[in-house]
């Protein structure tokens, strides 16, 4: 499959108030990336919808999964949204004086898998 990509931009009249990316690695595995929010419209529900739509997106295609890394600051944001972080992967940055400055996790959100049932008539 050829890799398909999604560029998610969040408009008010002309002004851009967030992005975010959605990659398709294969039939079933998506990525999300490079979501951010203009500063002076963080924490109005911008990254939620375009988080939302993103996910929708890749449900509608058949996803079973979506992974993406994260600092570690925005791990409660993705939290809310269905994501876990996985097997605990974490790895944080050091400035060149050793002190931790952010980190950066890797999470995924699994997608419910819909099953046929047929049901025994009589
Ligand atoms: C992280 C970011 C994309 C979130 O977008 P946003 O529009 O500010 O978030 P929303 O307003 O949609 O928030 C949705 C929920 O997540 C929570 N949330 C958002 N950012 C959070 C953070 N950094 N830490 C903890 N919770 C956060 C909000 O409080 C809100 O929860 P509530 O409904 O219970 O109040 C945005 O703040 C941003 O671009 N930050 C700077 C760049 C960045 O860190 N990008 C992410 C790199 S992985």
């Amino acid at each position: 499959m050829e890799e398909s990509a999604w560029h998610l931009v969040a408009m008010r009249d002309d002004e851009v108030l967030g992005y975010g990316r959605l990659n398709a690695f294969d039939s079933r595995l998506y990525g999300i990336s490079q979501m951010v929010v203009a500063s002076a419209f963080q924490g109005q529900g911008v990254g939620r919808q375009i988080l939302r739509k993103l996910i929708a997106i890749a449900r509608d295609h058949g996803a079973s999964k979506v992974q993406l890394s994260a600092r570690t600051h925005a791990i409660p944001f993705y939290r809310q949204e269905g994501f876990e972080t996985r097997g605990g992967a974490l790895s944080i940055r050091q400035n060149r004086r050793g002190a931790c400055t952010d980190g950066e996790a890797h999470l995924n959100r699994y997608m419910p898998a819909w099953g046929h049932v047929d049901w025994a008539s009589g």
